[in-house]
């Protein structure tokens, strides 16, 4: 089987941190083998969001997920938040930093939305030089996720996988491959979502996304509002045998469950996993045993 050749090791099944869950997870320590945080929740937060995040990040592995890099633009890359990145993955021990392949705004608009760019040789130059930048800066490989997108350019010359591939042979960035985009995306746009998937280099996928959608008939949107549906997982296990197995974190951002109820949701992997186990068997949420790892060393207060 492939393996990674970024070297990040695969985590397991793990879910998104958020707010509804904390006192949850306070009380509970449920066995998640993992969490991922959308940075920009906490990156100018010193309050509870910050209190409860440094508690997880004793004692589970904790991973960034970025909202606002806005690696498309024209914009010049936004050096001040790339600080308070770099500063917040080094005070909890980040397993490593991802975005979007999107742009979300330019002359300083934000749109606070992920939108896609063409796929050309330009924007593949441009892109890349800014990832490299960005790498510089923070030390360490960017991650990049593929979008969901409802609309597609005249001025595109290659496929979504092509471009993915020649920004990772480019840079040496990594992918998290969301499946679900994928699946959307191929509603969407009309193409094969096996195709895109068996055309990936599966050696630079570090992490996968797992989500819910919502069908409107003729298209998808990209609502992360309930069950992974059975086509996605069927997407989901053909990228984990092409893989060799990578981190697999479920996104539900609407209409949000309680955490047993989230936490079984991305157990269902296991079943689309065949032959390996990398979860603990035990039940979901009997309590985790605090692991501290060394990255954490930095005692903070509630403020
Ligand atoms: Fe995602």
């Amino acid at each position: 089987m492939p393996q990674p050749r970024l070297g990040h090791e695969n985590l397991g099944l793990g879910v998104g941190l958020r707010a509804p869950h904390f006192s949850y997870i306070l009380e509970h320590w449920p066995r998640v083998d993992w969490f991922e945080i959308i940075s920009e929740n906490y990156i100018d937060s010193q309050g509870r969001p910050r209190y409860v995040l440094d508690q997880v990040a004793e004692r589970y592995p904790v991973v960034m997920h970025g909202v606002s890099l806005s690696i498309g633009s024209t914009d010049p890359l936004d050096f001040e938040y790339l600080a308070k990145l770099k500063s917040l993955a080094q005070a909890i021990g980040a397993r490593w930093i991802s975005d979007h392949v999107c742009w979300t705004g330019v002359s300083g608009q934000n749109t606070h939305d992920l939108l896609p760019i063409p796929y050309n040789d330009e924007t593949l130059q441009h892109v890349a030089g800014r990832v490299r930048q960005v790498q510089d800066y923070l030390e360490r490989p960017l991650i990049l996720e593929d979008p969901s997108s409802y609309v597609t350019f005249a001025s595109s010359t290659m496929s979504e996988w092509e471009f993915l591939t020649a920004l990772t042979e480019e840079t040496g960035c990594g992918l998290l491959l969301d499946v679900n985009n994928v699946y959307v995306s191929a509603v969407n746009h009309d193409f094969d979502p096996v195709e895109y998937i068996e055309n990936l280099p599966w050696e630079s996928i570090v992490q996968f996304h797992l989500a819910g959608h919502t069908n409107m008939g003729d298209y998808c949107i990209d609502t992360h509002d309930g069950h992974v549906i059975d086509p996605v997982w069927k997407l989901y296990r053909l990228a984990h045998e092409r893989t060799g197995g990578v981190s697999t974190l479920l996104e539900w951002d609407a209409n949000i469950p309680d955490f047993p109820t989230l936490h079984a949701e991305v157990l269902k992997a296991k079943r689309f996993i065949e032959g390996e186990t990398i979860v603990a068997d035990e039940p979901a949420d009997q309590g985790h045993t605090p692991v501290p790892h060394p990255a954490h060393r930095i005692e903070h207060e509630v403020s």
